[in-house]
C-alpha cells in the first residue's frame, strides 16, 4: 500500500518525524529560508498534506491548484497567511497549534517590555562598544514598570497571560478587545477600556490581537498621537497591525519613549529600514514562541493534525473554517 504524501516547508525534529513515518511519506524542504512561492505551489499540488510555517503564503491560487490536498497543518497559532475561504471551498482541513505557546509568547513580550523600558539593549551595546559611562543621575534612565498602567490590545490567551505577569508588578491593567470578558475582569482585576482611552492612559501598550481586516494598521499616526510621550509600545502579534512609517516617526520624534517589537511588516525587516538605527527600539526576529520545549510541543501538534487529516478524522487542533 502506498502511503499518502506530505510536504514540509521546514525540517522538524527527528522524534516528531518518526511519529509521522508510519502514516505518510514526507518530503522536507531542506533550506532554512521558506520555499519560493512557485516551488511551494508545485509541491503542494502533488501531495495530500502540507506542513506550513507562518511565512508561507497559502493563498487561493495555490489552494485551487491542489487536487489531492486534504489538510494544511500550520506550525503556529496565527494563520493569517492561509486563505481560509479557499480552504473551506475546497474541503481542505486547516490546523494550528493553539495554547502551547501562550506562556512562552507572553514571556518574550514581557522581556521586550522590560528591555525597552529600562534600555537594557542600548546599555549592553554601549558597554560592548567600550562606553561605560560613569554613574550619573540621568545616565540611561528609562521608565518605571512597577505600579505603572499596562494597556493590552487583544485579550485572548496571550493577552491574559500578559495580565497575569503584570499583576506581579502591581500594575493597573486595562484591556481592549472586540469582545468583553467579564470573567477575566473579575479574576484578573482588569478593566475594559475603549481603545482610544487605553492609548491615552497606558504607560505600556502591548498588542496581542489577531491580524484581520479590522486590526490591519490599527496603530498609525493618530493612535501614536494619543499615547503618552513616555509610553512604551510592545508588539509580539503581527507586524501589519502597526504602520511601520508611523512607528519610525513616533520613535524619532519622541512621540513615545520606546518600543519593543518581535514582528514587522514586512518580515524580514528591510536592511535599510530607518528603525534599525533607533536606539529606543528593541527588535527580535519573530521568536516569541521560540523556546525549545514549546517548539517541540508545536511540532508534535502539527504532526497530530496531519495524521488525523490524512485519515479523514476531525483535526485535534482545528482552525474554524468559514461556512
Ligand atoms: C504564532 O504562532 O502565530 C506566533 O506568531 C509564533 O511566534
Amino acid at each position: 500500500m502506498t502511503l499518502p504524501t506530505v510536504f514540509l516547508t521546514r525540517a522538524l525534529p527527528s522524534e516528531v518525524l518518526a511519529k509521522l513515518q508510519p502514516y505518510a511519506q514526507a518530503e522536507i524542504w531542506p533550506e532554512e529560508t521558506p520555499p519560493p512561492y512557485e516551488t511551494l505551489c508545485q509541491k503542494a499540488a502533488q501531495v495530500d498534506a502540507i506542513i506550513t510555517m507562518l511565512c508561507d503564503r497559502i493563498d487561493a491560487p495555490l489552494i485551487q491548484s491542489c487536487k489531492n490536498l486534504k489538510v494544511i497543518s500550520q506550525m503556529a497559532v496565527g494563520y493569517d497567511n492561509i486563505d481560509l475561504q479557499a480552504a473551506a471551498q475546497h474541503h481542505i482541513a486547516v490546523g494550528n497549534t493553539p495554547g502551547v505557546l501562550t506562556e512562552t509568547t507572553a514571556d518574550l513580550a514581557w522581556g521586550l517590555l522590560m528591555a525597552a523600558a529600562r534600555r537594557i539593549v542600548e546599555a549592553d551595546n554601549e558597554v560592548r562598544n567600550g562606553i561605560w559611562r560613569p554613574w550619573g543621575p540621568d545616565v540611561l534612565t528609562g521608565q518605571d514598570i512597577y505600579g505603572a498602567t499596562l494597556g493590552i490590545i487583544g485579550f485572548g490567551r496571550i493577552g491574559q497571560a500578559m495580565a497575569r505577569r503584570a499583576r506581579g508588578f502591581d500594575m493597573r491593567i486595562l484591556y481592549y478587545d472586540i469582545q468583553r470578558n467579564p470573567t477575566a475582569e473579575q479574576t484578573l482585576g482588569v478593566l475594559f477600556t475603549p481603545l482610544e482611552d487605553l492609548l491615552k492612559q497606558s504607560d505600556f501598550i502591548s498588542i496581542h490581537a489577531y491580524l484581520n481586516q479590522q486590526t490591519y494598521r490599527m496603530i498609525g499616526r493618530p493612535q501614536f498621537e494619543c499615547m503618552k510621550p513616555t509610553a512604551v509600545l510592545i508588539n509580539t502579534a503581527r507586524g501589519a497591525m502597526v504602520d511601520p512609517d508611523a512607528l519610525a516617526w513616533a520613535l524619532q520624534e519622541g512621540r513615545i519613549a520606546a518600543a519593543g517589537i518581535d514582528v514587522f511588516d514586512p518580515e524580514p525587516m528591510p536592511a535599510n529600514s530607518p528603525l534599525l538605527a533607533m536606539r529606543n527600539l528593541v527588535i527580535t526576529p519573530h521568536i516569541a514562541s521560540a523556546s525549545k520545549q514549546t517548539r517541540l510541543r508545536m511540532a508534535f501538534m502539527t504532526i497530530e493534525n496531519v495524521i488525523a487529516g490524512l485519515q479523514g478524522l476531525p483535526l485535534p487542533y482545528p482552525v474554524p473554517l468559514p461556512t
